[in-house]
């Protein structure tokens, strides 16, 4: 993108750290800290989209101390108040801070005027959330729960449909082979017959995207994958 637009055109890339949306795709190794040093030659701010990734999903706080890169600023919410009340975030270096900070006192601050920017209600739940997660040492508990999760979502490599399994942490995505000219409807059937099993998945074209609770435990991973796994033995 450099090389086709110049970097003087580009004032930031964001991405995920570990691309959820798209269906669970883990960074290839050395590719956020090959994209740190690009931006660092060329003055560009990474920032990183740590929506899903933030917050203990992978086993660290954030994606950030996972794969040991620094973004300039980065995007968080479902994490910060547990999903529990809406609430999204920046995070910013202090030198992207200072800019807006100590300029003409006149003129807008860091602080952005959206209609429900910290929100009480808002703000309360996150503090909660944190002290939840520090009470309970969760930012750091898909490190022990994630081995049995990682075996249990790879038992089922094999399984009928099923052409890729992958996993970080507390994410994972069990990729299936499309329906020739019905993208998406295989994983669609699929995630209508573990509803109705009592298991709420969700999918993203024919990947099944995994993201359960940081208090998930050995038995309700496998009634996960269990249930999962049933289905697809009779799927279209
Ligand atoms: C990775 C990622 N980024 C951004 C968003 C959008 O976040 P928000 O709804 O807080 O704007 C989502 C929502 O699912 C997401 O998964």
């Amino acid at each position: 993108m450099v090389a086709l637009h110049d970097a003087s055109t580009i004032a930031a890339v964001i991405v995920e750290p570990v691309a959820g949306s798209t269906g669970v795709l883990l960074p290839p190794k050395g590719y956020l800290e090959r994209l740190r040093a690009i931006c660092d030659k060329h003055g560009i701010l990474l920032i990183f989209d740590e929506v899903i990734t933030g917050f203990g999903r992978l086993g660290s706080p954030f994606a950030a101390q996972h794969f040991g890169v620094t973004p300039d600023l980065m995007t968080v919410a479902k994490g910060i108040s547990n999903g529990c009340v809406p609430m999204g975030a920046v995070f910013c270096k202090q030198q992207i801070h200072d800019v807006f900070m100590t300029g003409p006192e006149h003129l807008i601050e860091f602080t952005h005027g959206y209609t429900y920017s910290a929100h009480p209600l808002a703000c309360a739940a996150a503090l909660g959330t944190l002290d939840t997660y520090a009470d309970e040492g969760l930012l750091t508990r898909a490190r022990e729960i994630g081995s049995y999760f990682e075996n249990a979502l790879h038992s089922l490599k094999g399984a009928r449909h099923v052409i890729d399994v992958r996993n970080i942490g507390l994410v994972g995505g069990v990729e299936l082979e499309s329906i020739p000219g019905q993208p998406g409807k295989r994983a669609f059937d699929i995630f209508l017959e573990c509803w109705q099993r009592g298991v709420l998945i969700r999918t993203t074209g024919d990947t099944i995207a995994f993201s359960p609770p940081l208090i998930i435990e050995k038995q309700h991973i496998d009634q996960l994958v269990g249930t999962l796994a049933d289905v697809l033995k009779t799927a279209v």
